[in-house]
Formats: structure tokens, sequence, C-alpha cells
């Protein structure tokens, strides 16, 4: 272990350069401009992984985007761990807020600033960076690995499904393994143990089959963007709940354990509201921030839209608005259930004055991964080794929506081990990464690897002796 680590502590600056050249690619899934680049990524990737050692790389298209599989399988009585990551970004606007362009990194302090950085190009390459050292120092693995990218995780892993379902031999494994989370703050490494799902709906709200002149007739109809900030206005009751209907009947209740580990995560809701900009935090009465991040149900509006946003004025009264809305979902409430919920509340809500279509966008579901597993007892030794700190356990409040997929479709268990920060802009302007944590993630991936097989191997014999 000792001559690989001291090779990652050497190539420190290579690896900067190199994912340098990965976050130059504006992979941005979800606008159709940035087809070529998405397929560039790929390639990037592609022809990456193999230069490292990885066998059987393919670039495997999708109805979307394609999906990056490459595998190294020669450890016959070692487990096989399936690495999954992302190389599609979000969009990178409001572009006049970044300081420097989004897709030429750029080190500031002690930070990476790029789209990606942190979500997930970053965290990918982490694993990429500790497999070529250990083909490069011990030309070998302790374990078999199977390395599935996608392109669609920021647009709901929409093809990502029937890929797992058409593919489960080729990705049979013994365990996933995941870094597109965050650690709970800096300094304080962590494994997350729950994600929330998604549902994600677009109102549509017609008034006057075409827009009106606001004077002429103005005060004679409902002006639909009204009547759509009425509607999302009245989704929240004054103590922060949602107001649909049997929107929180399936939710989990937070456990006595959980609540009582959770109250001992340093947190303050002041410091925290400053980071963030507020003057003062909302949510729902009863709970914690933590609680309020992790465990409960939220509807949130992504975006609202209608009428005249040009320059200057114009005295229009439209004929449509539009709103973006989506809930974060927790154990154990169902996406689609969700969205039916919302669709039936919103229909129930519009006024007569208007006509209201719910289209559903995406969704994905929540997630418990279990703590006792090998994996996850491998990924605490190795942030231990890594970080020279014991972990925290934490939930959070993203998504990873394939994690449920991969335990209903290959019966696997996911260890979600993040090396992001909580306050590193993702989905925002100025993403970064910090560098000592893409580093210490390097080092942890590569105790992860090394850590495994034998707590693998003591769970078969527990197993068997039952
Ligand atoms: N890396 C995030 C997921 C995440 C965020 C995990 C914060 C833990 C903490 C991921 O890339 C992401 O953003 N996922 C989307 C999924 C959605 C489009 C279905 C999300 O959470 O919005
Ligand atoms: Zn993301």
């Amino acid at each position: 272990m000792e001559k690989l680590l001291s090779f990652l502590d050497t190539n420190r600056d290579r690896y900067l350069t190199e994912l340098t050249e990965l976050l130059a690619i504006p992979s941005v899934s979800s606008q159709a401009s940035h087809k070529p680049d998405m397929d560039r990524c790929a390639q990037w990737i592609a022809r990456h992984a193999g230069s490292l050692g990885m066998n059987n790389v393919q670039i495997m298209p999708t109805p979307g985007h394609s999906i990056v599989y490459c595998d190294w399988l020669h450890a016959p009585d070692a487990p096989t761990v399936l690495i999954y990551g992302h190389y599609d970004v979000q969009p990178v606007d409001p572009l006049n807020l970044w300081e420097t362009p989004p897709f030429e990194a750029a080190v500031r302090g002690e930070n990476l600033y790029a789209r990606g950085a942190s979500d997930d190009k970053g965290q990918l390459f982490v694993h990429l960076k500790s497999i070529e050292a250990y083909l490069k120092i011990h030309g070998t693995l302790p374990v078999n690995i199977k390395m599935i990218l996608e392109g669609e995780e920021e647009i709901g892993s929409e093809n990502l499904d029937n890929f797992v379902k058409d593919h489960t031999d080729m990705l049979k494994a013994d365990l996933v393994l995941i870094s597109d989370s965050s650690m709970y703050a800096k300094g304080v490494p962590s494994i997350c143990y729950g994600l929330r799902g998604l549902s994600y709906v677009e109102i549509e709200v017609t008034g006057p089959d075409h827009d009106l002149h606001s004077g002429s007739f103005g005060g004679s109809v409902h002006n639909p963007i009204q009547a759509l900030c009425e509607m999302i206005a009245s989704l929240h009751d004054k103590n922060g709940k949602v107001t649909i209907k049997d929107f929180y009947a399936d939710v989990l209740p937070l456990s006595k354990l959980e609540r009582d580990e959770f109250k001992k995560l340093k947190h303050s809701d002041k410091t925290y509201a400053k980071e963030l900009g507020v003057k003062e935090l909302y949510g729902e009465k009863g709970y914690s921030t933590l609680e309020r991040l992790w465990v409960r149900p939220t509807l949130e509006c992504n975006g609202i839209w209608g009428g005249y946003i040009d320059e200057g004025t114009k005295t229009v009264l439209p004929s449509k608005a539009f709103a973006k809305v989506s809930c974060r979902i927790v154990p154990n409430q169902s996406s689609t259930k969700i969205s039916k919920l919302l669709e039936k509340h919103l229909k129930s809500i519009a006024p007569k004055t208007v006509d209201v279509k719910v289209r559903f966008l995406h969704g994905g579901e929540p997630a418990i991964t279990p703590i006792g597993s090998p994996g996850v007892r491998a990924a605490v030794i190795a942030l231990e080794k890594g970080f020279g700190k014991k972990p925290v356990y934490q939930r959070e409040g993203g998504s990873i929506p394939i994690v449920v997929q991969f335990k209903k479709l290959l019966g696997i268990d996911t260890v979600l081990l993040g090396f992001g920060l909580p306050d590193e802009n993702a989905h925002s302007p100025n993403e970064f990464l910090n560098l000592e944590n893409f580093y210490g993630g390097i080092r942890t991936s590569a105790h992860f690897l090394d850590e495994l097989p034998a707590l693998w191997k003591n769970r078969s014999k527990k197993k068997t002796k039952k």
C-alpha cells in the first residue's frame, strides 16, 4: 500500500491536468445542442479507461445519451464491485454569475472551480485514478471491477433502468460503489445511508386562447399567471406543511435512534442561514433542519414563467403561464403515487376561470442502504485511512434514482461514498471541488478496494456457518 500511496501523492498534478481536460467538455445532458459534447465526453472517458488498463471498454448507445462500460475481472476469488457515476452535468446558467468560465477549470485557493467538478466528474475520476495506481504499481487489482458511467443522471436516468434490465449478466456484481454525494462537512468524512427520491411535473395554465391587451380586457378575465401563483401559494400552509391530501401518508417516521444520532452532528441554524445568504430559515414546523433535509418530503416550485419578460414593458394579459414543480420524497413514499396525488390536487384547486394541464416529467425512488454490510465496513476503514478521521453516518436530501433499481434489478446494495461538500455549488454557478477531498477521495478509493476482500470473505464464512 505504501508504494501505491506514494504514487498517488507524486501524481497529484497530473490528476488535476487530466480532470481539467474532462471538465472542459460541456456535457450538459438536458440541452440538445450539447449532444455532440455528450458523445465526445463518453469517448474521452472510454479512451481514458482503456489507457489505464480497464478491459472490455464499450460506449453503449441508449435511446438517449450513451453509457460507458468497462471492467477488470482478473481476481477470481475476490468480490466484484460495480462502480457507478455520471458524466453529464447540469446547465450552467446564469452564466454571468460564474467568476471563471464553467468549462475552463480554475484553481482558486484550495478548490477547483468548474461545472461538474463535484457533481460528478471529479468524484467518478477518483475511482479511475485509484484503479490506475493499482494497475501501474502492482499490475493487478484486489477486487474485480465493473464500471458504468451514464450520461443521463441529471435528467432522471430515463434509459438506465432498461439498460440495467437488459444487461443483468454483464452488470452482475456483489455490491455497488457510488461517489456522487457529499461529506457532512469539511474535514468530516461521511457514509451516506439514505437519499430522497423525486417526482417532477410541469403545470400549464391557460386563460384566454390568445394574448390580450391588458387595458381593453384587464379586469374581465382571470390572468393565468395570477391563477398559477394562487395555486402554487396554496400548496404550503402557514406551518410550512404541504397541503396535498395524503402527501405525508407513507412517510417512514424517524426512529428515536436516528433522531438522537442526527442531534450529535454539529449543526448551527444561524451559520447555515448565513452560508446560504438567507435572513432566516424556512421549513416544516416541528422538525430540525437536518430532519427537514433528509427525512421529510418537500415540494418546490423550480421555475415559473409566462407573459412578457423581455426589455422594457408590454401591457399584455397573457394567454398562458407555466411552472415546474417537484417533490423530494422519502422512504416509503412512491414517486408515481406522489405525482398522481400532485396532479389530482392541482386539478382540484384549479379555478374555473382557467384550464390546467399537468405533465409528468420524471421521477425516482428514495433509498435507504444498509449500514452493517461488509461494503460499508470497508468504506469506514477506508475513509479513516484516507482522511485520518472516523466517518459519521448521514442521510442526504438529493436523489440518485438508480440506487433502488440496482437493488431491485441486480439484488445488490450500494455504498454511498461521497467526496463532495454540501456548499460546493452543485447545480449552481461557481461549482467547485475541494482539492484535498479529491486527493483524499483517491486514497480512500484505493483503501476501499484493498480492505474489501477480507471483509467480504469473513461475511461468506459467517454465512456458510449459519
Ligand atoms: N449528485 C447528485 C445527488 C445528490 C445530491 C446526492 C446531493 C446527495 C446530495 C445527483 O447528481 C443529482 O443531482 N441528482 C438529481 C436527480 C434527479 C434529476 C432525479 C437530483 O437530486 O436533483
Ligand atoms: Zn447533480
